[in-house]
């Protein structure tokens, strides 16, 4: 059986699921039919429907446009320093240029990629995503920024606009009073399931990790702290937002602090643009398991007693880390993608490893964070004195415990569905995620938590790999159940969520900036 709604015009398709059968999915049946194993990719040839791929822009349609001046003030405080917690002070007069700022370094588009046999030319951002489909949307709540009307507001990243869709003083009070800027992270899930079916919940996850850092280090660059709110009803902030019902409710960001420039407040009327959002696609699939993994990942209950992270130690310390100069602004709008990395000889040094390692280890600041969920194995190719081999790192200690000595790069390839660049790096990683920690602490609701947090941290190596003059890439595809033999982890340890590499790239002459 199957029906079809009407949204607008578009049509979904819904192949036989009924609201019934929404909530009996739970994350790990989830995890556990989204693994990639050489038969389930054999069992599951995907051809992408290029007619009917979506369109990574969404725009409210009439609504009014506000401008967001063009070539705002670069942030000059050293990425590193900014990923080790040092706020920067950037003057901004007023706020549509504090908006613009943000935004420039965090969310616009950075490059453009021309395709050399169709002459097809794409737009890349500052945030990466997987395939490229950018399921992450920022809406975003202001109140008494100078020169700049209240109101709830919707980032247009294909021209640096913000569509208002209302105006007036809306409020959203998540800790004491109200913040000034109060964004809101959605996904909308059909942009990844058009390419990567089932499993595009978890890449939707991962990008909201990467955006999360992406607007947090962007705004302590400028000068103003974070904090993020993963656990919130959604169906209530959906309503507040008037979210179209294809955009999913992820994070809730707040951003304070004295560079935000604020006038005296003043009370006016809430007044509804609403808009209407623009078609994605011709049609939509609907995705039934990625819709019962979101009603499952909905938040039923409050958080308990989060379980600290496991401690151990390593034989080999960490020596201080490599620095670099170079400035947040430059490093987060040059930051790209290696489509490869040159293999041979070529190396990185220890100590760049360690700067890389030591972004990863800073706090995070968000109602989730108590305690980490995700543990790093590193899968050493060239890095000047240590020896080839698979470690784990011990952040506490800032050690490094050697789990297997040898050559990795056939494994680490292999194990990344073959993907090459995984071989060609000079480090490789998995993110192992205490899924079940998260869960026993915060409900299915911890299994979002747990990639939030594998994206943040890829963010922070695609920045700190950057400055150090290296070429980082997210890896969402690996053999799931392959890299748990490899590295010879029992279900009680956690599992793989996300792989990365970080090596000298191969240039891409697609590129143009
Ligand atoms: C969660 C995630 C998963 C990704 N997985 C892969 C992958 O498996 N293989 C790959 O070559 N690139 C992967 N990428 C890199 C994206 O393809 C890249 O971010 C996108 O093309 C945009 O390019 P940019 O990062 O240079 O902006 C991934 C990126 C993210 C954020």
């Amino acid at each position: 059986m199957s029906f079809d709604v009407k949204i607008g015009q578009q049509v979904r398709i819904y192949p036989g699921i009924s609201d019934a059968h929404l909530s009996t999915m739970t994350w790990r049946e989830y995890h556990e039919s989204t693994k990639h194993s050489v038969e389930s990719l054999r069992r599951a040839p995907h051809v992408l429907d290029w007619v009917n791929m979506p369109d990574p822009f969404r725009h409210y349609e009439g609504v009014p446009v506000l401008d967001l001046p063009a070539d705002p003030p670069s942030p000059e405080t050293p990425v590193l320093e900014v990923l080790h917690g040092v706020a920067g002070a950037t003057p901004i007069r007023d706020g549509p240029t504090f908006l613009s700022q943000l935004l420039f370094y965090s969310a616009a588009i950075s490059a453009s990629k021309r395709v050399p046999s169709t002459g097809y030319q794409y737009a890349l951002r500052v945030n990466p995503s997987s395939g490229n489909l950018h399921p992450t949307e920022f809406h975003f709540l202001t109140k008494g920024l100078k020169e700049w009307p209240d109101g709830l507001y919707h980032y247009r990243p294909s021209a640096h606009m913000a569509e208002q869709r209302a105006l007036g003083g809306l409020e959203m009070k998540w800790a004491g009073s109200p913040a000034p800027v109060v964004f809101v992270l959605t996904s909308i899930a059909w942009r990844e399931a058009w390419k990567y079916g089932d499993r595009a919940y978890r890449y939707c996850l991962h990008d909201i990790g990467h955006a999360w850092q992406a607007l947090a280090l962007s705004a302590r660059a400028i000068g103003c702290n974070s904090f993020a709110f993963g656990q919130f009803p959604d169906d209530e902030v959906a309503q507040l937002y008037r979210l179209h019902e294809d955009e999913w409710p992820m994070l809730i960001l707040e951003l304070r602090g004295s560079s935000i420039p604020m006038r005296e407040p003043n009370a006016c009327e809430t007044v509804w643009y609403d808009g209407r959002p623009n078609q994605l696609s011709k049609e939509i699939t609907a995705n039934p398991s990625i819709d019962r993994i979101f009603n499952a990942t909905k938040l039923s209950s409050p958080e308990c007693c989060t379980e600290p992270a496991p401690a151990g130690a390593g034989e080999i310390k960490l020596p201080s880390p490599a620095s670099s100069t170079r400035s947040f602004g430059e490093v987060a709008r040059m930051r790209r993608s290696a489509l490869d990395f040159l293999g041979g000889t070529r190396s990185m040094s220890l100590t760049q490893l360690s700067a890389i390692l030591a972004a990863t280890s800073q706090p995070f600041c968000a109602d989730f964070a108590g305690a980490r969920f995700i543990q790093l194995f590193l899968y050493v190719h060239r890095v000047d004195g240590l020896e080839p081999g698979v470690y784990r790192l011990w952040p506490e200690r800032s050690e490094l415990e050697q789990i297997k000595s040898g050559d990795q790069r056939v494994a680490a390839a292999g194990l990344s569905l073959g993907q090459d660049l995984a071989g060609n790096a000079c480090v490789a990683f998995s993110m192992i995620g205490d899924l079940e920690r998260a869960v026993r602490a915060y409900g299915d609701r911890g299994y979002r938590y747990v990639h939030f947090e594998a994206g943040a941290i890829g963010h922070r190596m695609y920045l700190a790999a950057e400055a150090l003059g290296l070429g980082a890439t997210g890896i969402g595809a690996f053999y799931d159940e392959a890299v748990h033999r490899y590295l010879n982890l029992a279900p009680e340890h956690g599992q793989v969520v996300y792989h990365f590499a970080v090596g000298h790239p191969v240039p891409d002459f697609r590129l143009s900036a």
